[in-house]
């Protein structure tokens, strides 16, 4: 028999237009594969909407809060209805990212020195030396995140366009290359480098075509690479996270002989929009972005 998925996409979180297109891709490759696919963009009436439709499956495409901190897969899981990608507590702790690099210190992956503080102390003056990076404890897509280069005479906040609560995330900032390794089913997939085209890997970057490069498979070196690989499936499974996720690392290679890896986030909801990293990382392994939403589609369930 057909299997009935929900595609959940769009919401209400500062990624909605990226989910979006997360969705209409995935909703196009699952049809393709032939399940009966229904697009819902999720509003605060999903529970309502989801005991209704009863799909078998939920494919969750939703980035951001809501959808990627374990409020979504809190209302699957009482409508017992199968979801894709992580459980309740592995989302929410990968998406509070002082939480996160608390995990991350237990088993010894590293991340960036860094703090977090109020909002009202980084207003107040300089709380840590430049070069640093900014940004909220619970966002993705790069919104809200902001650098802070020696001799840069802007306040790296205000309070008019600071919306993302009270507590901000101080991190040491990490010179070198970008890296990001796909994990899915408990295997690395490999490593992407990205050369984003100015001044960070920001939304634009992110979204917007010919703004960034990217490297399949990373040029660093081997054992750097494996590395890259260990710590990224680490990560994902210290988390407790399930199906997919893409972890987001750096790599300092700027002083000869001192190079190394810094762990910045796992995501659990990676994007699956055309320029994403996660389905250029399978293709290069042989998985078709049709293969790689079905292989989700497969892995879903519940916790309880
Ligand atoms: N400590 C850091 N050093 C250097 N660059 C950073 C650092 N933290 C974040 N960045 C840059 O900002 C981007 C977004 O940060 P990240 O922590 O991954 O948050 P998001 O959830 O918004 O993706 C990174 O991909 C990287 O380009
Ligand atoms: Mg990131």
């Amino acid at each position: 028999m057909t299997q009935h998925v929900a595609v959940l996409m769009g919401g209400w979180s500062a990624e909605r237009e990226v989910s979006l297109v997360t969705g209409d891709a995935v909703c196009a490759a699952l049809k393709e594969t032939g399940y009966r696919v229904t697009a819902i963009d999720v509003a605060p009436d999903i529970f309502d909407v989801l005991s209704g439709l009863k799909p078998d499956v939920a494919f969750n495409a939703l980035h951001g809060r809501f959808g990627e901190d374990g409020c979504i897969q809190g209302i699957l899981e009482v409508l017992k209805i199968p979801y894709t990608h992580s459980g309740v507590l592995a989302s929410a702790l990968a998406m509070d990212k002082p939480r996160a690099r608390q995990m991350f210190a237990s088993v010894s992956i590293p991340c960036p020195e860094g703090r977090v503080v109020h909002r009202d102390e980084v207003l107040n003056g300089q709380v840590f030396d430049p070069p640093y990076v900014l940004k909220p404890t619970n966002e993705g897509s790069s919104v809200g995140v902001r650098l802070v280069f020696e001799g840069d005479n802007m306040s790296p906040l205000d309070e008019a366009n600071w919306a993302y609560g009270k507590q901000v995330l101080i991190e040491k900032y990490i010179p070198g290359r970008e890296i990001q390794v796909a994990v899915m089913n408990d295997k690395a997939l490999g490593a992407i480098e990205i050369r984003p085209k100015k001044r960070f890997y920001d939304y634009e970057a992110k979204y917007t075509d010919g703004w960034a490069d990217h490297i399949m498979p990373a040029e660093i070196p081997e054992a750097a690479y494996e590395e890259s690989l260990r710590l990224a499936l680490l990560a994902h499974q210290t988390l407790g996270c399930r199906g997919v996720t893409r972890s987001d690392l750096r790599y300092d290679d700027t002083i000869t002989g001192e190079a190394q890896l810094y762990m910045l986030e796992v995501n659990t909801q990676p994007g699956m929009t055309p320029l994403s990293l996660v389905p250029e990382i399978a293709a290069h392994i042989g998985i078709s972005f049709a293969e790689l939403t079905d292989l989700i589609v497969q892995d879903a369930g519940c916790q309880r």
